[in-house]
């Protein structure tokens, strides 16, 4: 094997944690032991890089990580690096650490800051981590599986109580600005009607209407999903219901409860093919890239253009919603 372009990689977690960053973790410090390079953690984000907040990393560091939750390395939103003074400090101390590669796992903010550090000279590597599955340069963003999945399981819990009491639940999902979380997870949860940031909303055409299609058929309970962007939120989703339907509506706010939990298999297969990706690049001397999942193939971007990409709704999934909840 050649030698590698880089000697010393730091790897960090920012902005919000997802189930199966640590398999991300645990495959950079593999990959890169497996590569004859080191590898140091930096905790806290870019906060600890500008503290100097950092741990080695060796082979038992990251033993039986795959399967946990959170981020060993922690996580944080860093004001102070948004500032110049911020950006050259936590270069300082990449170079008092003797970094010159960074791998930063995170969404797009944590992109933009690996691009504020390439500028400083260091090679660097995102890794798309979020629960919200809106990066756009990438199908799949490590922890969307496990989000999702926690959210049905709590929607199923939910449908028992509204089917005994036959009642309306309206039901509001993470996924900031996107509505990916709440389109899935109505498809596979069966919804009444499922509620996005990216579509206009016509509330008696897509909520009232499949209410009362099947109440008709003979329903009655329902399970409206709503996404955390839409405006007004559940509550407000509640509120028209009533205004419409005379029905007291339940609201259950899933809020972080999606960030947690061990990762599913695909966010611990996703994490670990990323991880390695991305060491595999800087030690051919990559310096600024993303790595991203196109359908099934992993491939990467460099940062500029991977942020400059835009994402929607998947089109099948949200054609498949809508036949699903009978809205034209
Ligand atoms: O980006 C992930 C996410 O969970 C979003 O879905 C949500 O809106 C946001 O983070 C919550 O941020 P915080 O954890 O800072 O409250």
């Amino acid at each position: 094997m050649e030698k590698p372009a880089v000697q010393r990689i730091g790897v960090f977690t920012s902005g919000g944690d997802a189930p199966g960053m640590n398999a991300a973790i645990r495959s950079v410090v593999r990959t890169c032991l497996h590569m004859g390079i080191e590898c140091i953690g930096i905790r806290r984000g870019y906060h600890g890089l500008i503290n100097g907040d950092f741990m080695p990393l060796n082979f038992e560091s990251v033993s039986g990580l795959s399967r946990r939750g959170g981020t060993m390395l922690y996580s944080a939103r860093s004001e102070d690096f948004k500032a110049k003074q911020g950006q050259e400090r936590a270069g300082a101390t990449c170079k008092l650490l003797g970094l010159d590669a960074l791998v930063g796992i995170g969404g797009d903010g944590t992109f933009r800051g690996l691009l504020c550090l390439a500028q400083q000279g260091l090679s660097v590597i995102g890794i798309p981590g979020t629960i919200d599955n809106d990066i756009a340069c990438s199908t799949y963003t490590i922890g969307f599986d496990s989000a999702c999945n926690t959210a049905l399981e709590c929607i199923d819990k939910l449908r028992d109580t509204m089917q005994s009491h036959e009642r309306c639940s309206v039901v509001e999902v993470m996924g900031r600005h996107a509505g990916h979380v709440a389109l899935n997870v109505g498809v596979a949860c069966g919804a009444t009607a499922v509620l996005v940031p990216e579509q206009p909303i016509d509330f008696e055409a897509d909520v009232i209407e499949p209410i009362r299609r099947a109440r008709l058929a003979g329903r009655t309970h329902f399970m409206i999903i709503v996404a955390e962007g839409v405006q007004g939120g559940a509550y407000e989703v509640a509120k028209r219901i009533t205004e419409a339907t005379a029905m007291d509506p339940r609201v259950t706010i899933l809020g972080h409860v999606q960030r947690g939990g061990a990762p599913t298999a695909r966010d611990r297969i996703a994490a670990t093919y990323m991880g390695y990706e991305a060491v595999r690049l800087l030690a051919e001397g990559k310096r600024c890239r993303v790595v991203a999942l196109q359908g099934d193939e992993y491939v990467n971007y460099d940062i500029t253009e991977a942020l400059n990409m835009k994402k929607g709704l998947d089109p099948q999934t949200y054609t498949v919603m809508r036949a699903l909840t009978g809205v034209k």
